[in-house]
């Protein structure tokens, strides 16, 4: 059965220096998913490492925080049936040079840090990411509600 979700999504410091960002949202677009609220910003390192605190242990932290901050991100949160797999499918793997081409990563990005993009993994974390990145009144309402 179709389930109506909210995901979040990142657009990486690598794809917006390259460029990238339009065709990453027109991707986006393209596969229905509806774009709820958006923002250009430039994390700081405070900011970069509070959203990336459940990876902190890992020896990639660091690199992964200064990768982030490097340049500016564009911050989506997106709605649709199965919304949060669906963006993950549009991604690809993790790592770019696994992803296929047709994928964001794999026509985006290089190797498993630079990978031109972030998606939540499920409802939880999606509501959690969210929440970090926008407030209630950043957000579209549902139609039902206006
Ligand atoms: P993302 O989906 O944003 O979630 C955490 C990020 O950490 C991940 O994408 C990668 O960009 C990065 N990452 C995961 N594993 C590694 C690794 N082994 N080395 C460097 N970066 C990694």
């Amino acid at each position: 059965m179709a389930t109506t979700q909210r995901t979040f999504g990142i657009v990486k410091p690598d794809a917006t220096a390259a460029g990238n960002a339009g065709k990453i949202l027109a991707r986006i677009e393209e596969n229905g998913l509806k774009i709820i609220a958006m923002k250009l910003m430039h994390l700081s390192e405070a900011q970069a490492k509070g959203f990336y605190a459940v990876h902190k242990e890992r020896p990639f932290f660091g690199e992964l925080v200064t990768f982030m901050t490097e340049g500016p991100i564009v911050a989506v949160v997106m709605e649709g049936d199965n919304a949060i797999q669906r963006w993950r499918d549009l991604m690809g793997p993790t790592n770019s040079d696994e992803a296929p081409a047709g994928t964001i990563r794999g026509d985006f990005g290089s190797g498993i840090e630079r990978n031109a993009s972030h998606g939540s993994d499920a409802p939880e974390t999606a509501a959690l990411e969210i929440a970090y990145f926008f407030n209630a009144t950043e957000i579209q309402a549902p139609t039902e509600a206006l």
